[in-house]
């Protein structure tokens, strides 16, 4: 018995029972603004912890369209992105682009990385595997790291975006908004009494999770904590130091306390409860 022919050949190969047809390869989304979603090219690794929020799009059909540019940064910039089905699911997200793959010039490098390797196992494992993502990490690109971080504050149940997927330089994650619009940074933001003293308590409740599993932010500031309504929420994790691995771990927390507690103080916030040496010793006696 002859073998039935697949519609797009002439030739009498048999079917390959694992054949999908490539829509992609004949049907390019119609403006440069516009591209398939990623989700599907990159390894699994490189893709959002589970369980992922269900407004994560990961239809084989979904557009990614960019809808411009959020800001402009040193080392990276943030654009807001739609990932869409056509009359079907869509979301906007933040995708943070790392100017490029080498950051052997990042200013943040050397004192952040020390102590870094070897803690994370996982990391360490995916290093020694050799990995995308082992030799993002391995190379101090500084998208795998935030990454990383993003990842694992998520997994702790922190106030960070929620970490869609990385794809080389490019990550991709949740956007925060508040009405339709991009949440403002804590440092452009007026809150009332009441909403300044809930945010304290949230950062430094945060803080102390970091705090108790060796984790701390390295640039934390009022211009890396978005405000989104009620909700506080950390951001710009690419240089997270060990708190008991960098030899320096310590200095760096004491000095996000002390950014942290200067801004609230600033805004009319009791400076006993804004103070960075209680802020501090609270957080390591948490901590130990
Ligand atoms: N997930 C997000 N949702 C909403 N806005 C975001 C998000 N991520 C970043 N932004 C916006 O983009 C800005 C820059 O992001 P981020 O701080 O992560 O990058 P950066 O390159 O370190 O910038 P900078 O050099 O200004 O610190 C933020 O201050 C914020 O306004
Ligand atoms: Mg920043």
């Amino acid at each position: 018995m002859s073998s039935p022919l697949h519609p797009l050949t002439t030739s009498t190969d048999p079917i390959d029972p694992t054949f999908v047809f490539d829509f992609r390869a004949y049907d390019e989304p119609d403006s440069a603004d516009q591209r398939w979603s990623t989700w599907w090219d990159v390894e699994a690794l490189c893709r959002g912890p589970e369980p992922r929020p269900d407004w994560v799009v990961t239809d084989r059909a979904a557009v990614d369209t960019e809808l411009g540019i959020l800001k402009t940064g040193k080392e990276a910039d943030v654009f807001l992105l739609e990932r869409a089905v056509d009359g079907g699911p869509s979301v906007v997200m933040a995708a943070k682009r790392y100017r490029s793959t080498d950051h052997r010039n990042f200013h943040r490098n050397a004192a952040y990385t020390e102590g870094r390797r070897g803690r994370d196992t996982r990391e360490a494992r995916a290093a020694a595997k050799g990995t995308t993502f082992g030799r993002a990490v391995a190379a101090g690109q500084w998208a795998g790291a935030e990454w990383q971080s993003l990842k694992r504050c998520w997994a702790l149940g922190l106030p960070v975006p929620y970490p869609v997927q990385i794809d080389g330089t490019e990550l991709l994650m949740e956007w925060v908004s508040v009405d339709g619009e991009t949440a403002p940074r804590l440092a452009q933001s007026r809150p009332s009494p009441a909403v300044l003293a809930s945010y304290f308590d949230q950062l430094r409740e945060a803080m102390a999770t970091m705090t108790q599993h060796g984790i701390v932010h390295g640039d934390l500031s009022a211009y890396n904590l978005l405000a989104a309504g009620d909700r506080l929420v950390i951001i710009d994790l690419p240089q997270v130091v060990d708190l008991v691995g960098n030899p320096q771990g310590m200095d760096f927390l004491l000095r996000d306390c002390a950014n942290v507690c200067a801004w609230f103080r600033s805004k009319g916030l009791d400076p006993r409860l804004a103070d960075e040496q209680a802020l501090f010793s609270d957080l390591l006696a948490t901590a130990f």
